[in-house]
């Protein structure tokens, strides 16, 4: 199994070490790690190039990239962040904003409809929902059904202060999560069905850009083809 862990800070704290505990429990599997902000420094400029033209065309597309195709590659996706201010890290936002056109009303990306996500949030007491609400609608806008989320409060601001209790418990969760994504296939939420069939109403009725049209048209999704029966 290819696996990418994206970090929403870029030292090793207690959501990293949630994310890596989870990891251990896969056992000969790929894994890609990316820690943010550290890959992708930029924020979005809202020059809407993508839009335009394609993510390549992005002026951070240099930085993006490893980390884009390492997401399309994967099979799963675990993406970690402590909680900032009740929310994800800004650096985790930043993700998704450079990757908007990613949005299934913009040119949904075909394998994310196939794939596993993971969602952890660690805040040192509250906050940790809207966190994870917060990357969770994002991954639910890029098609994918199979979205698990899991949040704990590490009552302190460093790892190194985390109890001994709580580690115990994060080993626990870890292999109980890892165990129960292991046993579920991958199957196609009948909201994302009707969610995509609503976009491509909204593309038919050309509410949308010619570029985006063009990509609809392309792949053959205003005709009978449906992005979650052949992973291209
Ligand atoms: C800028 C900043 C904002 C924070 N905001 C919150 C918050 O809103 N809620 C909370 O429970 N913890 C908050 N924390 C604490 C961290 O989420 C907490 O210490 C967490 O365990 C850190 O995880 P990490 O070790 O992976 O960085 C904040 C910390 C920082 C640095």
């Amino acid at each position: 199994m290819n696996i990418t862990i994206i970090h929403g800070q870029s030292h090793k704290g207690t959501s990293y070490y949630v994310g890596r505990e989870l990891v251990k429990n896969f056992d000969s599997c790929q894994v890609e790690e990316f820690f943010l902000p550290k890959v992708i420094p930029d924020f979005c400029l809202g020059c809407y190039q993508c839009l335009k033209k394609d993510l390549s065309h992005c002026p951070h597309a240099e930085k993006c990239q490893p980390i884009t195709e390492a997401m399309k590659n994967a099979e799963l996706l675990i993406f970690t962040t402590p909680v900032y201010c009740m929310r994800s890290s800004a650096a985790m936002k930043s993700l998704f904003e450079h990757h908007f056109i990613w949005w299934m009303n913009h040119r949904p990306e075909n394998s994310m409809f196939f794939k596993k996500a993971i969602v952890i949030a660690v805040g040192a007491g509250g906050g940790m929902k809207k966190a994870t609400a917060d990357i969770k609608v994002n991954l639910e806008n890029w098609g994918i059904s199979a979205i698990w989320s899991y949040s704990i409060a590490s009552g302190v601001m460093l790892w190194n202060e985390v109890s001994k209790k709580k580690l115990d418990k994060i080993k626990r969760d870890m292999r109980d999560l890892a165990d129960k994504i292991k046993r579920k296939s991958v199957r196609i939420k009948k909201g994302q069905k009707f969610h995509f069939a609503y976009m491509r109403f909204i593309q038919k009725i050309n509410w949308c850009t010619p570029e985006d049209k063009a990509y609809w048209q392309e792949k053959g999704w205003h005709e009978h083809v449906r992005p979650w029966r052949v992973n291209l």
